[in-house]
């Protein structure tokens, strides 16, 4: 079964808001759309691009380097230069703190 760790208070990440943290050694961006949060591997597939110092469009981040476009929901890349999907990670959300699926 995964197991889940402590990220952020929810209050951290408002609509609309992101966060980079770090489980296991790995930069994982956190995101909250419309009260929903997801978090996908901070690291663009087409050069490894910062995403989470890119601009949350909707459901969509935009690499800051060259302007490629994931779905933070799915990971999907939307938008060219990239086209690989990036690794997701499950959020959930408990009383008042969000927690991310540790990779273990
Ligand atoms: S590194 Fe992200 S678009 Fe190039």
């Amino acid at each position: 079964m995964a197991k889940f760790v402590k990220v952020a208070a929810r209050a951290d990440i408002p609509v609309g808001g992101k966060k980079l943290v770090e489980i296991d050694g790995v930069a994982v961006a956190v995101f909250n759309v419309n009260g929903s949060f997801y978090a996908i591997e901070d690291v663009c597939t087409h050069d490894g691009g910062n995403l989470v110092e890119g601009d949350l469009l909707g459901n969509e981040i935009e690499c800051p380097r060259h302007g490629a476009r994931f779905d933070v929901r799915s990971g999907a890349a939307t938008k060219m230069p990239a086209f690989a999907p990036l690794p997701t990670y499950a959020v959930k959300v408990e009383q008042d703190n969000v927690l991310v699926e540790t990779l273990d």
